[in-house]
């Protein structure tokens, strides 16, 4: 089948490999002509297990071509994935300028009888908005369809998840309209959920936001478990064991980040408002998150007492593991914190140090974690990558000006670090 997808973001792109990988002829566009020029010179722009082999095995056999022209990608394909990003706008809603921008474009080139299909996530209605301006840039003879796909991948596993959804909720305003869309993802069986595309574009946000609650759930009780002497380590085993609850986004730490629960979050939250149904758990949910780092910083104070002049390591800058991804990294907020209280920083991350240096600059940057360590005052585990998992703490410890280790995701023992004279931070425990 010939597909489009429009943006060759974290979405796009990987939607538009896995599509090519099933044997379609994908197009993947974007106006951002340096990215398609690196792209179509082989090289991946984002981190990303798996997806560079993906991309250039599907380019190198013709199924994957990569465009800047609307031309050259829309004219024949059956199904058009909008792809581009929504990010905040000022006022805590989703920016649809680059969507609605993007869909006039198509319009102009959409075949007869293509199917549109919304996977960036978008307020309730905007499907709506999409069909309005396929309507008002179209020729009349086009007979064209507006549905709603959600994406749900994780960036670090995207390829993954892509592959293996746990559902495709597809929003249509009957399952006939969207066969194109059900015969793309039939090879993948997995279970299919048709719904209304209002109810669709929603699903969206409740996921996002029902997990972030989750984590400002568990790093609030995490809290409470400093404050009582209780183990959340412990209290995670007890909850997680009913199966109603389960175990999963209950990892307590210095909270979430990244490009979508902090932005989902607030655009429920703002859009909720404005429905006259203000969400009061989210704005809670959102406080939580806020409120993480000043509290961790808290208790270096408690230990360390004035920061100023202090030499901090800093591991891990990504907003998660596995991903060069800084965009609302928690670790860059509190970077940033520790240089406004004027400590000295040094920071080390796997894959994110060039991304990181674009935001933040009077950070000494190092290639390792021990060069990090070596004469800082304390070290701060602030993202959990596996190789700090298994770091050479004896040595480590050596290297540290004091045997201080502040761990802001619980990757240690605390007393395994207390056997190895550490005085070991770490979160709700
Ligand atoms: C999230 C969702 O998980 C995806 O399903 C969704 O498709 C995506 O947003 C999106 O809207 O595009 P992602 O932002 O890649 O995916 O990251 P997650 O792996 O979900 O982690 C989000 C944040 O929560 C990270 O900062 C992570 O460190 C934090 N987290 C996660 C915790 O603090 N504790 C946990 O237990 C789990």
């Amino acid at each position: 089948m010939r597909v489009c997808v429009v943006g060759a973001g974290h979405v796009g792109l990987v939607t538009a490999a896995v599509f090519a990988d099933l044997g379609n002829d994908v197009v993947c566009l974007d106006i951002d002509q340096d990215k398609i020029a690196a792209l179509q010179d082989g090289q991946v722009p984002i981190f990303e297990p798996g997806l560079s082999e993906m991309v250039l095995r599907n380019q190198g056999a013709g199924r994957l071509t990569l465009t800047s022209s609307y031309p050259e990608a829309v004219p024949g394909a059956e199904v058009v994935f909008l792809a581009v990003d929504t990010p905040t706008g000022s006022d805590g809603r989703a920016d649809l300028t680059n969507l609605r921008a993007a869909t006039a474009e198509l319009a102009q080139h959409l075949s007869d009888e293509a199917l549109v299909v919304v996977k960036s996530t978008v307020p309730v209605g905007s499907g709506s908005i999409v069909r309005t301006i396929l309507e008002e840039n179209c020729r009349p003879e086009r007979a064209f369809e507006v549905a709603s796909c959600p994406e749900f991948l994780r960036e670090g596993s995207a390829v993954a998840d892509c592959l293996r959804p746990d559902r495709v909720v597809i929003g249509c305003s009957d399952p006939e309209t969207v066969a194109p869309l059900v015969r793309l993802y039939a090879p993948l069986e997995r279970p299919l959920l048709f719904m209304d595309v209002n109810s669709a574009e929603l699903v969206k946000y409740a996921a996002n936001s029902f997990l972030a609650m989750r984590i400002s759930f568990v790093n609030s009780i995490a809290d409470l478990c400093e404050e009582m002497d209780a183990d959340i380590g412990q209290v995670i085993k007890g909850i997680s064991a009913d199966t109603r609850i389960g175990g999963h986004y209950l990892s307590p730490g210095l909270g979430y980040g990244g490009s979508c629960f902090p932005k989902d979050t607030a655009a429920l939250a703002s859009f909720s408002a404005e429905a006259g149904c203000p969400f009061t758990i989210i704005e809670a949910v959102m406080e939580v998150n806020r409120q993480r780092i000043p509290r961790f910083i808290g208790r270096l104070h408690n230990v360390l007492g004035d920061l100023k002049g202090r030499e901090i390591a800093v591991l891990g800058l990504s907003f998660k593991p596995d991903t060069e991804d800084v965009r609302e990294s928690r670790s860059l907020e509190l970077v940033q914190a520790l240089l406004a209280e004027g400590a000295r920083v040094r920071a080390y991350d796997p894959v994110a140090v060039p991304a990181a240096r674009r935001v933040v600059r009077d950070v000494r940057y190092c290639s390792n974690a021990y060069e990090a360590a070596d004469g800082a005052d304390a070290l701060v585990i602030a993202t959990e990558w596996n190789e700090f998992k298994l770091l050479d703490l004896e040595r480590m410890g050596d290297l540290l000006r004091q045997r201080i280790i502040f761990d802001g995701r619980n990757t240690y023992s605390p007393s395994e670090m207390k056997d190895l004279g550490f005085q070991y931070v770490s979160v709700g425990r």
